[in-house]
């Protein structure tokens, strides 16, 4: 298991480097900057990791709005490929030091913004939030996590859910697991049931998609506020209740079937009926949903099914994808009318139905967001919250590094004690 992602590492910095080399643009296609020809000025070169099935649709129908609004200008599409950005950002550090950013990224609110607006990245955003009086339309919270003192510097798009515990109902019908578990025994013991009927019980991606899990059992094994408090400063990640969840987290893990590439070929592998669960973000949603060759075009409640990962019922464990506006852009121009559309209720109600993602606006038109979205609606305003760890709301992204590294090292040893001091360094080094 290890080998392969040591293999997956070893491509990431390879294609890093590569991409680094070419210029620094993932798209697939030479941006005309790049080459030296073409209408240089008039291209707007967007920065995402959206290049995945499913991902992918969500993109290309805020871009299509995009062209359409703004004929002068050429959407340079620079996503660079690999589920959670661990690429992209990579790329993205290098390209922000070399002074040579895109001319709008994506960023997650939260933690990770804070540090591109403290490494004084980002432009502020406040006269676009005051045109079009944006600060109505945000929550308040949301700003919030967007800001540093009262200035604003992203547009986010989107709410994610992270903690979705999403199922095969025929799989676990055959394995005599009645519904979904709800707590971490549950879960379990379900998974147990479904191991002795010789399908894959857990299914899992790539290193980030293990750290996405360990989000998800610390919330469900902790609960809400004693997870939000490990991000405060002065948390004790050395607390023994902390260890019982690592420990429910290795039984877990040991259900898990061989790591797939990244989290699509693991989702894929629920809704094929191989593997009974995964826990993953809803950006799953819009994968299996959305109609081939962008999704999977499976169905709803045959397929897969949904339910909040074991232990979390009540709370959103949330994150939100945001654009920025990077200081230097070579076309800010270009970049402010990208940001327009992805502020703008006609991007979100676009974007976030193939995304498998709710609108971050209040205003948008509810009707678009029906299945699975209208649950994921309906519990964003009324649950309580809790901040992604993998997905960049609750810590920064060296603390994100040091986490991530504890647990590459925990899925070769296995080992609870290592993998808790590995959390409490990380978080003695990087709290602020
Ligand atoms: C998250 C991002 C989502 C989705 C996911 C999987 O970090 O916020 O929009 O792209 O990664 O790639």
């Amino acid at each position: 298991m290890r080998r392969r992602w040591l293999a997956a590492v070893a491509i990431t910095m390879a294609s890093v480097l590569g991409l680094a080399g070419c210029g620094g643009s993932g798209g697939g296609t030479a941006s005309p900057a790049a080459t030296g020809g073409g209408d240089a000025k008039k291209q707007v070169e967007v920065f995402s990791w959206w290049t995945g099935p499913g991902e992918a649709d969500g993109l290309k129908a805020m871009r299509e709005i995009f062209e359409k609004g703004n004929p002068t200008y050429t959407f340079f599409d620079a996503a660079v490929a690999g589920g959670s950005g661990d690429k992209a950002k990579a790329l993205l550090q290098s390209k922000l030091q070399a002074d040579t950013p895109p001319d709008t990224f994506q960023g997650h609110a939260g933690a990770e913004l804070q540090g591109y607006i403290k490494a004084g990245d980002l432009e502020d955003l406040n006269s676009l939030y005051d045109e079009l009086k944006l600060k109505d339309v945000f929550p308040t919270q949301l700003i919030d996590q967007i800001s540093v003192d009262g200035k604003i510097y992203s547009v986010p798009v989107n709410i994610h859910r992270s903690n979705v515990l999403w199922f095969n109902p025929a799989v676990l019908k055959d394995a005599g697991v009645a519904a979904a578990p709800k707590s971490i025994d549950e879960f379990i013991a379900a998974l147990e049931k479904v191991k002795a009927k010789g399908k894959i019980p857990l299914s899992i991606g790539s290193e980030w998609t293990v750290v996405h899990l360990m989000e998800s059992v610390l919330l469900g094994s902790l609960g809400t506020d004693a997870y939000n408090a490990l991000f405060k400063p002065g948390a004790n990640w050395g607390s023994p209740e902390v260890t019982k969840a690592l420990n429910s987290f290795k039984t877990i893990l040991s259900y898990a079937g061989d790591p797939q590439d990244d989290w699509q070929p693991a989702a894929k592998q629920v809704a094929d009926g191989e593997a009974a669960f995964n826990i993953m973000g809803d950006w799953a949603y819009g994968y299996f949903h959305n109609p081939p060759d962008g999704g999977l075009g499976k169905k709803s409640k045959t397929d897969f099914d949904w339910a909040p990962s074991p232990g979390t019922e009540g709370t959103y464990l949330w994150l939100s994808d945001s654009f920025t506006l990077p200081k230097g852009a070579k076309n800010r121009d270009g970049a402010l009318a990208w940001l327009k559309v992805a502020a703008s209720k006609e991007g979100q109600d676009a974007f976030n139905p193939k995304k498998g993602s709710i609108p971050a606006r209040k205003d948008a038109d509810q009707s678009l967001y029906t299945d699975y979205l209208a649950d994921a609606l309906k519990d964003w305003s009324s649950n309580k919250l809790a901040g992604s760890v993998q997905h960049g709301v609750s810590v920064n992204q060296p603390w994100l590094a040091s986490i991530t590294e504890a647990v590459g090292l925990f899925i070769g040893s296995k080992d609870v004690a290592a993998l808790q001091k590995g959390l409490v360094d990380a978080a003695t080094a990087n709290a602020q």
